[in-house]
């Protein structure tokens, strides 16, 4: 038995419609690595609960999975806002949100985050960034003046594959960029960070 098997038996199951999702999402779509599985959805969901978010946000719905991670942490007067930019993904989206108890406390939004982070008139209690890895810095910078002092953002891939260390000197734009966020993250000092080695690396920063 591998150790991941273990944890995987040492830990709660993973919901029957999150499992659907990921089977789906292994059938209909190219790319379907993208999704958390298992382990990540549970360790995201723990987080939250922890957390207890009121307001959250979240950068890349893909199929709707870690979005329905988070919102099994949210009581029904919370709000998470997630952002999509491939209008091809709205209905399977919205579908998987209906599929599940939490999914009413998901507001979906397709276009660019960073066009629609700054529409949002909130202020936000957790931020999950997990799209296009050559705009982390980015996003980091749209999110920063909404979230409040004490609040938390999860930014996830942030040891991409390994490359942050084993790419002597990286020219693909993605590992670049993730490198560079890595830089600005530790060196910032309005924050508090941890980077957990969580699947791709899953970077915990808290806001002081
Ligand atoms: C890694 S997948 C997200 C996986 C999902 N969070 C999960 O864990 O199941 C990244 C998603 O971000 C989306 N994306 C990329 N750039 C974006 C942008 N600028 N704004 C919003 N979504 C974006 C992609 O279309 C893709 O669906």
């Amino acid at each position: 038995m591998s150790l991941e098997d273990y944890i995987l038996q040492h830990s709660d199951s993973e919901p029957a419609y999150l499992t659907k999702i990921s089977r789906d999402t292994h059938v209909k779509l190219l790319n379907p690595r993208m999704v958390s599985g298992h382990l990540q959805g549970r360790v995201l969901s723990m987080l939250c609960k922890m957390i207890q978010p009121h307001k959250a946000l979240e950068i890349g719905t893909f199929t709707g999975y870690s979005a329905l991670c988070i919102a099994e942490a949210l009581t029904d007067e919370d709000v998470l806002h997630t952002i999509e930019i491939d209008d091809e993904l709205e209905d399977l989206i919205l579908e998987n949100f209906a599929g599940s108890e939490h999914g009413h406390r998901i507001k979906l939004h397709i276009g660019n985050a960073l066009e629609i982070i700054p529409t949002l008139n909130e202020v936000f209690d957790l931020v999950f960034i997990d799209a296009d890895k050559r705009e982390y810095t980015a996003y980091f910078e749209a999110v920063f003046p909404k979230l409040r002092n004490g609040g938390f953002i999860l930014a996830d891939n942030t040891l991409w594959n390994g490359k942050v260390v084993t790419e002597a000197k990286p020219n693909d734009r993605q590992t670049m960029e993730i490198l560079r966020f890595n830089d600005l993250i530790a060196s910032d000092d309005r924050i508090e960070k941890v980077i957990l080695p969580l699947r791709d690396g899953l970077t915990i920063i808290r806001k002081k």
